[in-house]
């Protein structure tokens, strides 16, 4: 009897090491009961562990950069608020809002670098900034901010080659365009400027390289409100993409782009796009939704699911079973 107790609860923790249900639609509550606040969040694994960066919104029009840590993009733990408005820099004054802010973390110093989107009330300042650490939750300090390399910019993100080149991308000039800077080998200025898909007023830009060809997702701009996700193609960064095409329903499931990870297993490799689900239905209560995204040659598929299993180390992923449902379960 002991002994088949014992290989049943066995049996049980085997299968909840091996796959993670991803349940999307809910807040995201620490184990202390507080609401996850990193919207628009960027990632960074290391040592086991997802890092997220993120708004803080529970200020809704001031958010202040939080820091979370899971094993599992499901259990998160608050690290440590890493920019504080008012407080982290007397030149973040309080009326500053940070979006979208972004973590890297630079092979030749050591140092974690977060970037980011730096704008007054009226989003007139069209700027960035840069902030630096030398450990993921240590202090984070002012480094620059402004309008790299003089070009108004807005909602932004970061994307790292496999080379360790890192690039600042952005939607520039009133919204018109996207604009690629390549940043130093410090992570921690612009030096080199590409504008992209120029005219076509995107936003929430997302790169990812999938085996040599890279992938940009974006969304058109309609503040608050989710719309049509596009994505285009190129083997260079700097010219050749394709045009952009749908990809997704035309809300992007309510969605707008902050992230995709890469879940590399021992079987294969996944990739899980990440995206804000904005005011649903304020904007501290905004969900941040997770589903597999595929990539094949130059076309890209959204795989949305309400909920769906990952083996994080193997890399596969399956539909949840329908008793696991916890709606469909009541
Ligand atoms: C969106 C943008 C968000 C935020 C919002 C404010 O278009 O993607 O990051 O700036 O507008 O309305």
């Amino acid at each position: 009897m002991l002994v088949t107790m014992i290989t049943m609860s066995l049996a049980t923790n085997a299968k909840k090491e091996t796959w993670t249900t991803i349940q999307n639609g809910e807040v995201w509550l620490t184990a202390e009961g507080d609401t996850v606040q990193a919207h628009a969040p960027g990632f960074l694994y290391e040592g086991g562990r997802w890092y997220m960066v993120g708004e803080d919104r529970s200020h809704p029009w001031n958010p202040d950069v939080n820091l979370y840590s899971s094993t599992d993009l499901q259990h998160w733990r608050l690290e440590r608020k890493i920019i504080e408005n008012g407080v982290t820099d007397r030149r973040l004054g309080r009326s500053r809002m940070i979006e979208r802010a972004k973590l890297l973390k630079n092979p030749r110093t050591g140092k974690y670098v977060v970037w980011c989107h730096w704008e007054s009330k009226n989003y007139g300042a069209s700027e960035a900034a840069c902030f630096e650490a030398g450990s993921v939750d240590g202090q984070y300090r002012l480094v620059w901010s402004g309008r790299p390399l003089g070009i108004k910019s807005r909602d932004c993100n970061v994307f790292v080659d496999n080379d360790g080149q890192a690039y600042f991308i952005s939607t520039t000039e009133e919204n018109q365009h996207l604009g690629l800077f390549r940043l130093a080998d410090d992570y921690l200025s612009a030096t080199e400027h590409t504008q992209l898909f120029p005219g076509q007023r995107r936003e929430a830009p997302v790169i990812v390289n999938v085996q040599g060809r890279y992938f940009m997702l974006c969304s058109a701009c309609s503040g608050w409100a989710p719309n049509q996700c596009k994505y285009a193609t190129s083997d260079n960064l700097q010219q050749g993409w394709t045009q952009l095409q749908d990809v997704g329903d035309a809300t992007c499931y309510r969605t707008q782009a902050a992230a995709v990870l890469e879940i590399r297993g021992t079987k294969q490799t996944t990739y899980l796009y990440v995206g804000d689900r904005w005011m649903d239905p304020t904007l501290p209560e905004t969900k941040t939704i997770i589903f597999p995204i595929s990539f094949d040659g130059n076309t890209c598929q959204m795989h949305y699911r309400d909920q769906f299993e990952i083996n994080f180390k193997t890399g596969e992923w399956r539909d949840a079973k329908p008793q696991q449902h916890r709606r469909s379960a009541r």
